[in-house]
């Protein structure tokens, strides 16, 4: 009998199949931007958004809508639609890594999760700039462009590659990340900025990452990438070692062997006044 808290097989495959094909049209109008060019606007001081962003969401939703007229989408730009009762819910970021694209920086993407009764059951992102299309389906593992990914076996923090990022309110909240981000930098053996949340975290899943943490991202910075680590043996939390949510504050993802050195690294630098 089929279990009710899980679609079936075929359902998936068929959402897998919606969200691929959504992600590739919105790939194509980000880079069709980058050739023609495109308006900016400032939501505040350093926070931006592109025509791009807003054609990208547009093509993603009209995708999932032709394919799902009754599930809820929610997405960066445009918030939440709600489709009815329906117990799936869409996580759009049309395009992660806004600054770096309009800055012609080419390390963006576009995230779409799907969660099923809350639980996020598919994630897909796509790096159209290096044709990179990452794939995670709850209990199948997660795939680059086909192939099976691991996170990697690095043990020791002082041998870690880790990346972060941060808010667009680094100018006026002291709750900034910094204070992390210095104490992470004289522990690990690097520590990097990408500018895409969700790419950080494919990178994770691939092994380009051990860890990855950061404060205050939003549900369609994550829901993707996070599924892209469980499956791929990667481990996620907050900064305390507790559960993780899509719609909690603060995540840390991590290969799982360098987790505990980093969670340690996190509790030191919040205790530390300076
Ligand atoms: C941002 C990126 C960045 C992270 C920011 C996000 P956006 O998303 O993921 O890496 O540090 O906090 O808001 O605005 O480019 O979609
Ligand atoms: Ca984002
Ligand atoms: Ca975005």
């Amino acid at each position: 009998m089929h279990d009710e808290s899980f679609p079936s097989d075929a359902e998936l495959e068929r959402a897998k199949a919606t969200a691929i094909e959504a992600a590739g049209i919105a790939g194509q109008i980000l880079l069709k931007y980058t050739r023609t060019g495109f308006q900016i606007e400032h939501k505040n001081a350093v926070n931006l958004v592109t025509d791009a962003d807003k054609e990208s969401e547009q093509a993603i939703i009209d995708t999932i809508r032709r394919a799902y007229p009754h599930h809820d989408i929610l997405a960066e730009e445009r918030g939440m639609e709600s489709g009815g009762t329906s117990p799936y819910k869409w996580i759009i970021d049309p395009l992660d890594g806004t600054t770096n694209f309009a800055h012609g920086f080419p390390v963006y993407c576009v995230s779409i999760g799907l969660e099923y009764r809350r639980r996020v059951l598919l994630g897909v992102v796509l790096d159209p700039t290096r044709s990179e299309l990452f794939v995670a389906v709850s209990g199948q593992g997660a795939t680059l462009n086909g192939t099976r990914l691991q996170v990697s076996q690095s043990s020791a923090l002082g041998a870690a590659l880790l990346v972060t990022g941060f808010a667009y309110d680094i100018r006026v909240s002291t709750h900034n990340n910094l204070n992390y981000f210095s104490s992470f930098c004289l522990r690990a053996r690097g520590v990097r900025r990408t500018g895409s949340a969700a790419l950080d975290l494919c990178y994770v899943a691939a092994g380009r990452f051990d860890g990855f943490w950061e404060m205050k991202l939003h549900s369609w910075d994550v829901a993707a990438g996070t599924l892209m680590v469980t499956e791929s043996g990667g481990r996620l939390s907050d900064f305390k070692g507790g559960a993780f949510s899509v719609y909690g504050d603060e995540i840390v993802a991590s290969n799982g062997s360098i987790h505990g050195e980093m969670l340690e690294v996190l509790r030191d630098a919040s205790l530390r006044k300076d």
